[in-house]
């Protein structure tokens, strides 16, 4: 009997324990996210520059690595990825020393980009299959040595149909979620049909292969009110159909909603909605002068109770 009331408590406590850890991964119901890009325009800024919250899960997307020479007139190469970030503030060791410094924090390269040297960066490939094999050797290559977490796409112009570009990319995810190369994927559309058209092919055939979309909602018109970027964040949202909307501002006075003009409030109201999966900006290289101002802010709102 003695027994049976122990085998009893015991099961009871083990129950209690499983309770207890499905409740601590499944909340918070939804981790946000602030993910930065950087290194971009040559101005030195580093990663330990720019404040990190210790509540928020933080993502540096380092800008770019792009398929092109690096020459005076830049030649696509068939997916073979160059670096061309500040590759003298943004090493490896700076990477692996913000990470011991920072457990929150995580960083990724994000390819393409809107130039490379004055030139489009196009999205160029000969073939599928080669641009796919080039792109997995140079881009497993630079992940590896830079220790990244994450991969975005950040493609502008494109010389090939949308379907051509969902297949290289879509393959290219992949073999890296697959092959655990990084942890990540974002896809950083805007609202032009002409590239939106490439990204919608892309989302429709593996959307289940990306994690965030960096939307750039400061390529939409400079003075956008709260109630338009809030209709804009509802478009998006009904264009990919289940994925997790990032908003964004940009911080070298572009177009879009600013912070000066009601950004965080608009955030508000989509947190209130339980739409808000997280911010980021564009970018840490303009956002020096005013010293991480809007960063601050940003974390503060992801990291604080609704
Ligand atoms: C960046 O640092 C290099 C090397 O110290 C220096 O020559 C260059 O002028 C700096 N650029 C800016 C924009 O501060
Ligand atoms: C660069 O891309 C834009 C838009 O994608 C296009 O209108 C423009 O003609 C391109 N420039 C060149 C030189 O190809």
């Amino acid at each position: 009997m003695e027994f049976f009331k122990f085998c009893i408590s015991l099961l009871v406590l083990q129950t209690l324990l499983t309770i207890s850890r499905i409740t601590a991964t499944v909340s918070p119901s939804c981790p946000v996210v602030f993910r930065e890009y950087i290194g971009a325009l040559g101005k030195n800024v580093t990663f330990s520059d720019v404040p990190i919250n210790p509540n928020v899960e933080f993502h540096f997307l380092l800008s770019f690595a792009i398929d092109y020479t690096n020459t005076i007139s830049p030649e696509p190469t068939n997916g073979d990825f160059l670096i061309y970030w500040d590759t003298d503030n943004l090493t490896p060791s700076h990477i692996s020393s913000i990470k011991a410094k920072h457990k929150n924090v995580r960083v990724g390269m994000s390819l393409g980009g809107d130039t490379v040297n004055g030139k489009n960066a196009t999205f160029a490939p000969t073939s599928i299959t080669s641009w796919v094999r080039n792109a997995i050797y140079s881009i497993t290559k630079i992940a590896k040595e830079y220790n990244l977490d994450a991969i975005d796409i950040d493609y502008e112009h494109f010389n090939v149909d949308p379907d051509t570009f969902a297949e290289c990319i879509g393959r290219l995810l992949y073999f890296l979620k697959q092959n655990n190369v990084i942890s990540y994927t974002s896809i950083a559309p805007y609202a032009d049909d002409s590239v939106q058209v490439h990204y919608l092919a892309l989302w429709r055939k593996y959307g289940h292969l990306i994690d965030y979309i960096n939307f750039q909602f400061y390529a939409y018109v400079k003075g956008t009110t709260i109630p338009q970027f809030l209709q804009y964040f509802e478009t998006q949202r009904c264009n990919y159909k289940g994925g997790k909307i990032l908003v964004s501002f940009g911080t070298n006075n572009i177009g879009g909603l600013s912070p000066e003009h009601g950004f965080f409030d608009a955030c508000t109201i989509l947190r209130s909605q339980g739409k808000l999966h997280g911010i980021f900006i564009w970018s840490a290289d303009d956002s020096m002068k005013d010293h991480f101002r809007y960063e601050k802010l940003s974390q503060n709102l992801l990291a604080s109770a609704t």
